[in-house]
């Protein structure tokens, strides 16, 4: 069974759990968020220890901690979870730059623990289909890639937007 303790009580962690409540041989044993109402509220729904602090979770009996704080807090969490010596799981994106990166993933093999962002696609059933006809029938070199992202029901104020707590493109 892998123990995990949730760290930001937020909208995608409810979503994770949505996926734990699926997931054989894994649980929710522990979580912390800034708010104390954000934790409260998060237990009450999916059970689990309420933490009052950072150190009370990474000193709970978990093996692995889920980061689902704003991406400004990534490193810094990702940082202090495996030098207490929990496997990682943490939101995209991981890091704000590479400076970070090369620093988490150099304490993970330090620790030799597992750090994974949470990107999902590379697990989406279509996704892997694609992949697989992409490697059988090539469609030869790439000349030119367009992406877009559009969310429309998002206020101004939502930190996606925010340059200081490093919003999304
Ligand atoms: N994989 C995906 O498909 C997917 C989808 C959406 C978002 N994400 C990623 O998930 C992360 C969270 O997004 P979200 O939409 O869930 O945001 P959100 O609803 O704003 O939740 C973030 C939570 O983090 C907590 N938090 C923020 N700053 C913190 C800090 N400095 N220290 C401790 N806790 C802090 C907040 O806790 P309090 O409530 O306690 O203040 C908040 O509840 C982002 O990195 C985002 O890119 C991933």
């Amino acid at each position: 069974m892998i123990r995990f303790g949730i760290i930001g009580c937020g909208r995608i962690s409810h979503r994770f759990m949505q996926g734990l409540k699926a997931v054989e041989g894994a649980e929710l044993t522990a979580a912390w968020s800034r708010r104390a109402e954000s934790v409260e509220h998060f237990v009450t729904q999916y059970g689990g220890k309420a933490c009052a602090s950072l150190d009370e979770l990474l000193e709970s009996d978990i093996d692995a901690v889920y980061i689902a704080t704003l991406p400004d807090t990534h490193a810094f969490y990702s940082i202090a979870a495996l030098n207490a010596g929990k496997h990682v799981l943490c939101e995209k994106p991981a890091t704000v730059n590479l400076a970070q990166l090369d620093e988490v993933l150099r304490v993970a093999r330090e620790k030799k623990l597992l750090f994974m962002e949470g990107m999902k696609p590379p697990f989406f059933p279509l996704y892997r289909k694609l992949k697989e006809y992409l490697e059988t029938d090539p469609i030869g070199e790439v000349g030119y890639v367009r992406a877009g992202s559009s969310v429309a029901d998002l206020s101004q104020d939502h930190p996606n937007f925010s340059y200081e707590l490093i919003g999304g493109g």
